[in-house]
């Protein structure tokens, strides 16, 4: 009780339970102690996108002998590495992205963390890392809210989208040069309050149909969430800023079918009332997604996951069969696609206007994520 009380912190003034990440013992160093109120409330005023960071981290080790241990909560701080952590040599990692959110009367809810803990252990197991058991990943992010309750924004403004953006990250820190799945593994998970991820997300983006890079090859590892394909990709993410365009639209190896956006997945409603996604193995399974495919009926939508040709998604905009496209995910949410740059050609989404669907799943979703309506599906997990 009294290591609790050091970090600021008492069991009661956040619904402690005896959990497997306990709060850490941390010694307060007055320079490098709790952030001031100031630090944290400027932040919240202005937080951007990952730009911030709050005060704790949760953390966990595995080891090829022991398994998993030294689960902890402890103080955010920088890492010590050995030069020869395989994660920099190799590319050993994997991560996650969920949020909290702040409901009007105080209490918080993580959404679906459960899906993010069932995508990390395949992302692991894709990429020779030992799988954390989903109540230990539940409970690292559940616990880690309940440290820094008091980073989660209170929404404001005309997005009113502000929340706590949580990032668990797996990665390979055993110091060894050999090629092999390391035997020493930490996990790690951080908070960071977050605002729309495009500061004119609500207004359209507009994405480069890239057809100089292939993000993803059958057998892969796109469907893992892991920093080798995000590494990847941001050649192209260059090319598609200095063409004007604010994402990428990835096609398939074979640059036949339409995969993803750049960190979204991507859905379009047609004419005939289909709320459609490109159905691929070598894309990621966005819980976003899977989420706006559950409440398309809710909206007169019939959801279809199916592979999508690029000829066929040209086709439909130029004749008028595909009425709104929008891209999705944790960090972007919904964000309308109003335009598409492929080569020379510029190819307009109807009006070029975010559509009334994208805007009425927009709002079904944050308003479910905000409590500001009941969650049927048992979607929200609150923390404390
Ligand atoms: C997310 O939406 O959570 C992502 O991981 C996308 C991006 C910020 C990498």
């Amino acid at each position: 009780m009294g290591e609790i009380a050091d970090a600021g912190l008492t069991r009661t003034s956040y619904h402690f339970r005896v959990t497997s990440f306990p709060l850490q013992s941390v010694p307060v160093h007055p320079e490098k102690g709790p952030s001031s109120d100031e630090r944290r409330a400027a932040a919240l005023a202005d937080p951007g996108f990952g730009r911030h960071f709050s005060d704790h981290v949760a953390r966990a080790r595995w080891t090829s002998d022991g398994g998993w241990d030294d689960t902890r909560i402890g103080r955010l701080a920088d890492l010590a590495m050995h030069p020869a952590s395989a994660v920099m040599h190799y590319g050993q990692s994997i991560f996650e992205g969920l949020k909290a959110y702040r409901h009007s009367d105080d209490s918080i809810w993580v959404f679906r963390p459960d899906r993010n803990a069932a995508r990390f252990a395949r992302s692991a197991e894709r990429l020779a890392l030992p799988v954390l058991p989903e109540e230990l990943f539940v409970d690292s992010v559940v616990q880690l809210v309940a440290a820094d309750a008091a980073w989660v924004p209170t929404p404001s403004g005309p997005d009113g989208e502000q929340s706590l953006y949580l990032r668990p990250v797996m990665y390979a820190s055993e110091a060894f040069l050999g090629v092999r799945p390391a035997k020493e593994i930490t996990y790690l998970a951080m908070a960071s309050p977050a605002d729309a991820y495009f500061a004119d997300g609500v207004h359209g983006v507009r994405l480069w149909v890239c057809r100089d890079w292939v993000r993803a090859a059958p057998g892969g590892t796109g469907a893992a969430k892991c920093g080798g394909n995000y590494a990847a990709s941001l050649v192209a993410q260059e090319q598609a800023r200095a063409r004007g365009c604010d994402q990428v639209l990835w096609l398939d190896a074979q640059q036949r079918h339409i995969e993803e956006s750049g960190t979204m997945n991507l859905c379009l409603v047609t004419d005939d009332g289909e709320l459609l996604t490109p159905a691929s193995e070598t894309i990621l399974d966005g819980v976003t997604r899977d989420s706006l495919l559950t409440l398309a009926g809710e909206h007169g939508l019939t959801p279809v996951m199916r592979p999508v040709e690029l000829a066929e998604l040209t086709a439909r905009i130029l004749d008028g069969g595909i009425t709104e496209a929008f891209a999705c995910g944790t960090a972007a949410v919904i964000t309308p696609v109003t335009a598409l740059l492929d080569g020379d050609r510029d190819l307009v989404v109807a009006d070029g206007r975010p559509g009334p669907a994208t805007l009425a799943l927009r709002e079904h979703l944050l308003d479910l994520q905000f409590g500001r309506r009941p969650d049927p599906y048992g979607w929200l997990r609150q923390v404390g």
